[in-house]
């Protein structure tokens, strides 16, 4: 309760809101996992499935998460103790709060791979070199026990450093220079990968479906993924939404970004797929997927040289402005909880993730052998956020909002004093009370195997 009568850092402006958000919902998730993933569950199917949860649970859990963020004006938890004191809804909070730090110990590794690319594009250190060269110019770094860790270190030290800045003058200046120009530059690989012979293929992969191919485990990771990339299920968007004013327009803001979110995935797989099979890269070569295929893309453009660093600065940016998303749900969090300043919250919480981070990117190489689940410590805290820990708190985050919070005071706070159209307003009542909670619900039991299709 540290900021009751002092005034909350705000959003500036409407277009500073859209930014921020799809600031947060587009990075890595979209660029480096969505490709990954389809790869490994079967392209088309796996992207079919993905965009019907987007619609079915992801839109309406976003309306909802700002919702109560903006209603509540507080954190990820803080926010469920104002809108239903002395119930244990803000249990919803511990688990989001759980979920960031676990996310961005293994992000702030991808991301400093990234860093990695960067360096590498400057030094060309990509032209003259077969695939099999590139593909273990990856494994050879990855695998190594300091360079990945010092790189991730400099990441999460830049992360921390924005969000000691606060929400307007790090946050959202900063989400809303560079994203036009990713865009920009995915159209261009884009274009070139589907120019490569033997691209057609890429696009039959992304683009056919073949529904026998999807399993239990592939319909968890669509499920997973559409709350992983929309930054959904742990709180983002409550804490965002609570620097969201009270004019701006939620549901517009959503559809703006789950579309732009939606869109920038699958230029991504464009660009990607049809490089893949052009270069007889196997689609279910896991996390190093665009780090193995895109080098190639790139000494085969003209002017690749400079594209692969604007493409590495570019996801690394895109990356920066989801990690700081991240972060501050935890800022947020001890900030206004245990009444931490900014700076201190934002010092202790980075190192913690950061020490997390370090067990991720060591298990690519040394740490390796250490399984647990069958998986290693990178895959596990992915697997455990995304597949379980967003799905459940998005579960509750739908309740809260059709059971709990109801239609009335959804249509006070969605409608900013104005009208709204009371059949959009029963669309999503009914979604939010009974097809995304059913949904998720029946996707978790069939994992767990209390219900079994497969
Ligand atoms: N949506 C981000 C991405 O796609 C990751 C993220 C997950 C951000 C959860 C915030 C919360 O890269």
């Amino acid at each position: 309760m540290a900021d009751k009568n002092q005034a909350r850092d705000k959003f500036g402006s409407r277009f500073g809101v859209i930014a921020a958000a799809a600031g947060s919902a587009v990075g890595l998730g979209n660029i480096w996992k969505f490709p990954y993933i389809a790869g490994i569950y079967g392209g088309a199917a796996f992207l079919f499935v993905y965009l019907a949860f987007i619609l079915a649970i992801g839109l309406p859990v976003m309306l909802s998460e700002l919702i109560i963020g903006r209603k509540s004006q507080r954190n990820a938890f803080g926010a469920f103790k104002v809108l239903a004191p002395g119930t244990p809804w803000k249990y919803i909070g511990i688990l989001g709060v759980s979920a960031a730090f676990l996310i961005l110990s293994f992000y702030g590794v991808v991301a400093g791979w990234s860093v990695q690319y960067i360096i590498l594009s400057i030094q060309d250190g990509f032209s003259n070199r077969s695939p099999e060269q590139i593909a273990s110019l990856f494994t050879t770094f990855t695998t190594s026990p300091i360079r990945p860790v010092i790189l991730q270190l400099v990441f999460m030290i830049a992360t921390g450093a924005i969000v000691i800045i606060g929400v307007k003058k790090g946050i959202e200046k900063y989400t809303k220079i560079l994203m036009p120009l990713l865009v920009v530059i995915l159209v261009g690989l884009a274009i070139k990968s589907v120019s490569l012979e033997g691209a057609k293929a890429g696009l039959d992969f992304l683009f056919k479906p073949d529904f026998s191919k999807l399993t239990g485990e592939g319909v968890l990771s669509a499920l997973g993924h559409a709350f992983f990339t929309l930054s959904l299920g742990m709180g983002t968007l409550i804490t965002y939404g609570s620097y969201i004013q009270k004019n701006n327009n939620l549901v517009r803001t959503v559809i703006e970004v789950t579309l732009a979110d939606t869109v920038i995935a699958i230029l991504a797989g464009i660009a990607i797929f049809p490089a893949v099979f052009a270069f007889g890269i196997e689609p279910t070569e896991g996390p190093g997927l665009i780090f193995v295929t895109l080098p190639n893309v790139f000494h085969q453009m003209p002017g690749g040289f400079l594209f692969s660093i604007l493409f590495f600065v570019l996801l690394t940016v895109a990356a920066l402005t989801s990690s700081i998303s991240i972060l501050e749900v935890v800022v947020a969090y001890f900030k206004e909880e245990f009444n931490i300043s900014r700076k201190g919250a934002t010092v202790l919480a980075t190192i913690l993730i950061s020490m997390l981070g370090v067990l991720c990117s060591l298990s690519m190489g040394v740490l390796e052998p250490v399984k647990i689940f069958g998986l290693n410590f990178f895959d596990l805290m992915d697997w455990i956020s995304a597949n379980l820990l967003l799905p459940i708190g998005g579960l509750f985050i739908a309740l809260f909002i059709g059971w709990f919070f109801g239609r009335k005071k959804v249509e006070e706070e969605v409608a900013n004093g104005g009208k709204l159209s009371g059949a959009l307003l029963s669309v999503f009542m009914f979604l939010v009370k009974f097809i995304a909670p059913i949904a998720i619900a029946i996707v978790l039991m069939n994992k767990v195997g209390l219900l079994n299709f497969g």
